[in-house]
């Protein structure tokens, strides 16, 4: 992948978001702490694969990392400069140099505008071609999409959700980012639909050094497209290192849990039957000590007490638990058992 500066293209460090709760008249004021302390790092040409089940916080962070979102705490930093009470021209640069693709492939296109209206806003918007040439421009980033440059005269309704959704990467496309957020893109479209537009981004990145945030739930996927991959539960980032390392040598017990559903991820091994029991608590009570103990089947009497596990690291795979793994152990996921009858095997 493309590395070209010393500096990450997009930086967060301790970043956190927070929502007020609306709560009765009398009641003390809440809040959901909806994204907590997340640090991370993406490069240029890079894809960074964000997982964890619903509500973990994945778009929330996406959306604060383009400034869509108000960081309550922490900084984000664009191609090295700084964004977060930034200057109002640093801001401008993100808002020219990133996009986002949106789950509703429908929600993204004005249904009154054909596509090559939509499409012309964007590079007019951003002054991105002389008028005269927009049309050209327009047909073009049809054709890098898969789709033909006369359909730049049909409406969304006219399409199908994929067509939809490939219009939408073009409108994105047309800004011409380096980065593009990806949230749950492919989760509305069928199965073989999901694999033509993954394939598609796997070649626009080739192609245009995009670096891409893609948000999904769906694992398979992730592991498909990524060459990174963040963890996230109830709003931290609990396991992160290079996509193929994580998927294989799980090191937090919740990733191992989700790596453990992934239906063809070890076809030989028996799958537990419940890999991972229950809901996420909410984000507005989130448990003390290690968020995850209340569904951990390693917990310990340590996890449930104040103080937050310890990061770990080997290499450039990290993860948050009390549990030290040397060298090639795995955290094997576990239904039931204790920690102490799993390593006894
Ligand atoms: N605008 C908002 N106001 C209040 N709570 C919100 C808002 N947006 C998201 N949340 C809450 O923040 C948490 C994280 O949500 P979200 O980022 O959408 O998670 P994910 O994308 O992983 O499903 C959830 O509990 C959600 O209900
Ligand atoms: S810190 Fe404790 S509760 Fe949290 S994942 Fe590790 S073993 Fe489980
Ligand atoms: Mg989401």
């Amino acid at each position: 992948m493309a590395t070209t500066t010393n500096w990450p293209l997009l930086e967060a460090d301790h970043v956190s978001v927070t929502f007020p709760l609306s709560g009765g008249l009398f009641s003390k004021k809440r809040v959901v702490h909806a994204v907590t302390q997340v640090t991370l790092k993406i490069r240029a040409g890079e894809t960074l694969g964000l997982v964890g089940e619903s509500g973990s916080g994945k778009s929330t962070l996406g959306r604060a990392l383009l400034q869509l979102e108000k960081v309550s705490e922490g900084e984000v930093r664009f191609d090295g400069q700084r964004v977060t009470h930034g200057l109002k021209s640093e801001i401008a640069r993100l808002r020219m140099q990133t996009a986002m693709i949106f789950q509703d492939p429908f929600a993204s296109l004005n249904p009154r505008q054909t596509l090559g209206e939509s499409i012309a806003e964007v590079l007019r918007v951003h002054q991105k071609v002389p008028r005269n040439d927009v049309p050209a421009r327009v047909a073009e980033l049809l054709t890098l999409v898969g789709l033909r440059p006369e359909q730049a005269s049909v409406k969304p309704s006219q399409l199908s959700g994929g067509q939809c959704q490939r219009a939408g990467i073009a409108r994105a496309l047309a800004i011409e980012p380096r980065l593009i957020v990806a949230d749950e893109c492919v989760a509305a479209l069928d199965v073989s639909i999901q694999g033509q537009i993954v394939n598609l981004l796997m070649d626009l990145r080739e192609k245009m050094g995009l670096a891409i945030l893609f948000i999904a739930h769906d694992l398979a996927i992730v592991r498909r497209l990524c060459d990174r991959v963040a963890v996230m539960y109830l709003g931290r980032i609990v396991e992160e290192g290079p996509a193929e390392e994580v998927f294989t040598r799980p090191r937090h017990p919740y990733t191992a849990a989700l790596v453990a559903a992934i239906p063809d991820i070890s076809p030989d091994k028996p799958l537990p039957e419940e890999p991972l029991g229950g809901e996420p608590p909410s984000p507005v009570a989130i448990p003390q000590g290690c968020a995850f103990h209340p569904r951990c089947p390693y917990a310990q009497v340590q996890c449930r007490t104040g103080a937050l596990p310890p990061t770990r690291q080997i290499a450039d795979h990290t993860w948050t638990c009390v549990l030290s793994h040397a060298g090639d152990e795995t955290v094997v996921p576990l239904t039931g058992r204790s920690f102490d009858e799993a390593q006894a095997g």
